[in-house]
C-alpha cells in the first residue's frame, strides 16, 4: 500500500498500472556522467520520455498518511524554541565581509524523491537540504511562524523559493529579504529556521541550490532567483494542503506559474 503512494507522480502517471518499485530503490547512477553513456535503469527511460505530470496520488489528503493536521510533531518539536531567539542576537549580526555562498548539489535528472506518511520520521544529513525524501502534501504557498523542512523539500520539488532565517537574524535584514521575495514570485515559502549559522544567519533555496547570506545585497538575491527559481522536477502550480502556522498566503507577482520573475527588478543585470 504504502509503497504505491510513495512512489514519485510521474512514474504513476506514466505507468497507469502499480508501479514495481520500492520506494527507496534506485538502481541508476547518482553522478553526473559524460552524455554518450545511456543510462538503462527503466526509471530513467520512462522519466525521461514524458513530461513531469502533476501526480493522482501525490497532494491527495490520505488521514491514514497524511493530512497536514495528524502527527505534526514527528517533524519538529511544536515548541517555540523552533522560531524564537535564544541565542545572543550579536552573534548574528550582518557583516559586509562575508560573502553569500552558493551551494549546488548534483542531483541526477532521474532522482525521485520518496514521500513518507506521518507515521515514519524523516531525517536530513544537511542542516539545510536542498532536495530529499518530504511529506506527501506540501505547504501552502506564504509566509509561516514556522514550517518544518519535511514539508518545504516538497514545495522546491515544485519550483519554489524557500527562504529561511534564523530567529535572531537581523530584524532590517529579514525585512529586506522577504520584501524581495514577495515581490519577486508567488510560489515561496518563507520561515524560520534554527539550523542556520551565525555568519549567514539568512538562506534562498531552491531545488539543489541553496545561497546562504550574511548581508543581503538586492542583486544577488534577485539574480538567484531569476535563475533558480521554478527549477524543481514537477511544474504544478496548484497550491499546498498544509497550512498550520500559515500567517500570511502569497500573493500573485505575475501570474500563477511566475511568468515574469521579479518584475520590479528589471533593472538588475543578470550576469
Ligand atoms: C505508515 O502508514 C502507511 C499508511 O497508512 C502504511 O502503509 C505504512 O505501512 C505505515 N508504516 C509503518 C512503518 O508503520
Ligand atoms: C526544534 O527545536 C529543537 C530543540 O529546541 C531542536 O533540537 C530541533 O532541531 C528544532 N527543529 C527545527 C526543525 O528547528
Amino acid at each position: 500500500m504504502f509503497k504505491n503512494i510513495v512512489l514519485l507522480c510521474t512514474i504513476l502517471v506514466n505507468t497507469h498500472g502499480v508501479p514495481q518499485y520500492n520506494n527507496e530503490y534506485w538502481a541508476g547512477r547518482w553522478f553526473p556522467h559524460s552524455a554518450s553513456e545511456t543510462d538503462q535503469n527503466p526509471l530513467v527511460l520512462s522519466k525521461k520520455s514524458h513530461s513531469h505530470d502533476h501526480g493522482i496520488i501525490m497532494g491527495k489528503e490520505d488521514s491514514s498518511c497524511d493530512d497536514a493536521k495528524t502527527n505534526l510533531a514527528i517533524d519538529w518539536f511544536m515548541n517555540k524554541a523552533n522560531f524564537t531567539c535564544l541565542d545572543d542576537k550579536k552573534l548574528f549580526l550582518p557583516q559586509s565581509i562575508v560573502h553569500p555562498i552558493h551551494t549546488v548539489e548534483h542531483i541526477p535528472a532521474a532522482y525521485s524523491a520518496a514521500h513518507k506518511c506521518m507515521n515514519e520520521s524523516i531525517e536530513y544529513t544537511e542542516s539545510i537540504p536542498t532536495f530529499g525524501t518530504h511529506r506527501p502534501l506540501w505547504a501552502v504557498y506564504g509566509e509561516y511562524t514556522f514550517v518544518p523542512k519535511q514539508r518545504w523539500i516538497h514545495n522546491l520539488e515544485h519550483g519554489a523559493v524557500v527562504m529561511l532565517y534564523h530567529p535572531c537574524a537581523n530584524k532590517n535584514q529579514v525585512k529586506l529579504l522577504k520584501s524581495i521575495v514577495k515581490s519577486c514570485l508567488y510560489k515561496h515559502v518563507i520561515t524560520p529556521h534554527s539550523e542556520l549559522s551565525y555568519d549567514r544567519p539568512l538562506a534562498l533555496v531552491t531545488w539543489g541550490h541553496r545561497l546562504e547570506m550574511s548581508k543581503v545585497s538586492t542583486s544577488v538575491a534577485v539574480e538567484f532567483i531569476k535563475k533558480y527559481a521554478l527549477n524543481g522536477p514537477e511544474k504544478t502550480t496548484k497550491d499546498g494542503q498544509y497550512s498550520w502556522m500559515l500567517e500570511e498566503r502569497s500573493k500573485i507577482v505575475s501570474d500563477l506559474d511566475d511568468t515574469n520573475l521579479c518584475p520590479v527588478y528589471s533593472n538588475i543585470n543578470m550576469k
